[in-house]
């Protein structure tokens, strides 16, 4: 039986692919992250505290286990945040993955690892897995700089794009779909994007293409996204029809407006030919989406 150690466990995706492994009988479940285990209705899994900042602490818990596959869905993740703290942010985006790297070679595991549409600046999307980042943002640097380190280092590697998730998450960390359906069932007023443009990705999707390379032990560079283009405050629109609220508090507004302490890509989206030709991967489109949400 194959067993996958999943770091950052408490994350949007981290939970997402705990949840589907505990359902599969053919391998073994480990999750891992900084803080206590929030997945707490489900069951069949081991948990560990890890915080991959601490090197022993990641070599120890790498070691013990021995996985065939290590998912990496932990990182700083906020883009203003990272903005802000840059240290802290280098630290776990960039600075971790050079121990990670070297504790999964060490296991001889295949080492899965997160990356983001803001490695490119947003110029000349959609964008295939063969074309050049140029980040905007120090999250976006810190995203690049972390996929050089995994390509350069790892001896089994994947490192997989993804784009705006959403989905059910058991944190208080919030998404796209649930910052709008909470404001407007509050009915509080948003300001929402209207320049922008993003492939909203269902985080089931991404979670069962993430196994998916684990399983199919594909290696090499994944771009996954849903499968439709739509500026951000389309998103919202989107969500308040579906929910029935009040699309009124909705306010477009431009990004010079909004002016966001980090500078995002105008237009990103991936083209998932290679997903769909090498997983059989098949996005749901977002209203779909928002169906099982
Ligand atoms: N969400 C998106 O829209 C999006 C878009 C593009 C790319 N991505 C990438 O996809 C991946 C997963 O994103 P996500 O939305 O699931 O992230 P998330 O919800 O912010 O979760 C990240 C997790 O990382 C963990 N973590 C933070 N620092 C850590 C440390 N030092 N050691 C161990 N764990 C640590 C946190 O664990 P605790 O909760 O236990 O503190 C947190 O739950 C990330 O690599 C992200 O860059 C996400």
């Amino acid at each position: 039986m194959k067993k996958i150690l999943v770091t950052g466990s408490n994350g949007l995706l981290g939970q997402k692919v705990i949840e589907i492994l505990t359902g599969l009988k053919t391998v073994g479940a480990i999750a891992t992250s900084l803080n206590v285990d929030k997945i707490v209705d489900v069951k069949g899994y081991d948990f560990e505290l890890l915080d991959l900042t601490n090197h022993v602490e990641t070599g120890y818990i790498i070691r013990i286990h021995n996985p065939d596959i290590i998912i990496n869905t932990a990182a700083m993740t906020q883009v203003d945040k990272c903005e802000e703290q840059k240290a802290e942010c280098w630290k776990i985006n960039v600075e971790a993955l050079k121990n990670l790297v070297k504790c999964s070679n060490d296991v001889k595991a295949q080492l899965i690892h997160l990356s983001s549409d803001f490695v490119f600046d947003g110029t000349g999307g959609p964008y295939t897995e063969n074309d050049i980042p140029n980040p905007l943002s120090y999250y976006g640097l810190s995203k690049w700089e972390g996929e050089k380190i995994i390509k350069d280092r790892a001896d089994k590697w994947t490192i997989v794009r993804t784009i705006l998730v959403y989905g059910v998450n058991r944190t208080t960390r919030s998404n796209i779909v649930l910052w709008v359906k909470n404001s407007l069932e509050a009915g509080k007023p948003i300001q929402v994007v209207n320049d922008q443009f993003r492939a909203p990705t269902l985080v089931d999707d991404l979670a069962n293409a993430c196994i998916e390379m684990g399983v199919r032990e594909k290696t090499g560079i994944f771009h996954i996204s849903g499968p439709e283009m739509m500026s951000i405050v389309d998103i919202a629109y989107k969500v308040a029809g579906y929910y029935k609220l009040d699309t009124s508090l909705i306010t477009p507004i431009s990004s010079a407006e909004l002016n966001e302490i980090a500078q995002r890509p105008r237009s990103t989206g991936f083209v998932l030919d290679k997903a769909k030709k090498e997983l059989n991967y098949l996005p749901h489109p977002f209203e779909d989406g928002l169906k099982i949400y």
